[in-house]
């Protein structure tokens, strides 16, 4: 088999190298790829955006699957696109991938469907907007409708800051388009958990939960990041939680999808808080999430390409997807000054040597030696039989690789944030 990846990041590494050990893949390509993929597949110059290019490029070179990573060029329609030409592919087509593309949408879904999630109301309009920020009990959370690159939330405590949100968002356009409209919604209070479900349309099955960190320091400190780090299992799963995640959010989700017309094939993204009510969705996204896939894939024992091919063929609910019994962690490497701005360029040692598993996000081959090249620059994966080990381990990997300005938190895996 032939097959192309779509993507550049972390997410996209380990999807390569769980796909580089399926016995049927005999050719492997990524585009655009990174530093560490190019070990694994071929990179292709093309940019995951480049949506009609990639379909020509699929077209041409005669691939046996797509699997598109990046909620972009979901968004974008690659999936309808590759199937107006009868090319296979993993990931939802633009209808389904809405879910992410607009939180409006996604809310509006979840209040028809009786979804538990914040309360909320959505505004086109600022002065209106502002008049109602004046009704409510601070804090608030204030978002973009649209892809903001996971930056546009604000939790407002003050209503001062409140209104700067929106004026930021809808007046000055800071998120440009994705802000002209936004969601105001209630501050929820309790953990968060990601759980990743695989969606044939009519049948979901969750993968082992994970925990995400989004914020850049220690302590969940400073801005809210792509994610630092990640560990499985996310939360204590007792079998109640499980049974109330399953009936009460992914089960109705995809229903819900379904009964709209908008039958959803892929990875859906469940971001939850575990509120004193019970459960309730934070967000959704249309793929897998990064950093938690690295921690996730390793982990599945399942053949990866029968799962995708269940998926595919609406066949989910014949399979019986295994995983090891380990808990995993994931800490990632970042730039210096990222999430804002970083230097790029510098040399990367110890991945190689450092005796752990290394998905490469913001790297480049340059003169034969690994570079950075941008933000989230690697992640480092262990495993153990106790969240402790894979913590320690992955950690034990952390220090044995070196970059100038290299940043990393200490607190994965430790901390509910
Ligand atoms: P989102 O992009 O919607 O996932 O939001 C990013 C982060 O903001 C989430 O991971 C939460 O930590 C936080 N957040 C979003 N919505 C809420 C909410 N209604 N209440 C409390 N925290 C929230
Ligand atoms: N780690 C968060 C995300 O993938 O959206």
């Amino acid at each position: 088999m032939k097959v192309l990846v779509v993507g550049s990041g972390g997410r996209e590494h380990v999807v390569c190298w769980k796909l580089s050990q399926e016995p049927k893949v005999t050719e492997l390509y990524c585009a655009p790829g990174n530093g560490g993929i190019a070990s694994i597949a071929k990179c292709v110059d093309i940019k995951a955006t480049e949506v009609d290019k990639i379909v020509e490029f699929a077209k041409t070179e005669k691939f046996d699957l797509v699997f598109i990573a990046p909620e972009d060029p979901l968004s974008l329609g690659l999936a309808d696109k590759l199937e107006v030409e009868g090319i296979r592919c993993f990931g939802p087509k633009a209808n389904a991938a809405i879910i992410e593309a607009s939180k409006a949408f996604s809310k509006s879904l979840m209040k028809k469907y009786n979804i538990p999630t914040a309360k909320y109301e959505i505004f086109d309009d600022e002065a209106k907007a502002l008049e109602y920020l004046e009704t409510q009990p601070m804090p608030i959370v204030i978002k973009c409708d649209g892809l903001a690159l996971g930056k546009g939330v604000i939790i407002a405590q003050t209503l001062a800051e409140a209104k700067q949100a929106v004026k930021d968002m809808m007046g000055d356009q800071k998120f440009g388009s994705a802000g002209s409209t936004v969601v105001i919604e209630e501050c929820m209070v309790g953990p968060e958990l990601t759980i990743l479900s695989f969606s044939d349309g009519n049948t979901a099955v969750p993968m082992i939960s994970s925990r995400d960190h989004k914020r850049v320091f220690d302590h969940d400190e400073g801005l809210n990041t792509g994610g630092m780090g990640a560990v499985t299992p996310g939360a204590d799963m007792t079998d109640e939680l499980k049974v109330r995640i399953q009936n009460e959010i992914i089960t109705p989700t995809v229903e819900a999808l379904k009964a709209e017309g908008r039958p959803f094939k892929g990875v859906i993204y469940f971001g939850l808080m575990l509120t004193s009510e019970g459960p309730k969705v934070v967000e959704y996204n249309c793929r897998f999430g990064d950093p938690e896939v690295q921690a996730i894939l390793p982990l599945l024992e399942t053949s990866f390409m029968d799962v995708i091919d269940a998926v595919i063929d609406g066949k989910l609910d014949q399979l019986d997807i295994k995983w090891k019994d380990k808990c995993s962690c994931v800490v990632v490497m970042a730039s210096g000054g990222y999430p804002e701005s970083y230097k790029k360029g510098y040399e990367i040692s110890g991945i190689d040597t450092c005796g752990k598993l290394v998905f490469q996000a913001g790297t480049a081959l340059k003169d034969g030696k690994i570079v950075t090249n941008g933000g989230r620059v690697l992640c480092v994966y262990d495993e153990g039989d106790t969240l402790d080990e894979a913590i320690d381990g992955a950690y034990e990997g952390v220090k044995k690789i070196s970059f100038q300005d290299a940043h990393y938190r200490t607190d994965i895996g430790r901390t509910l944030g």
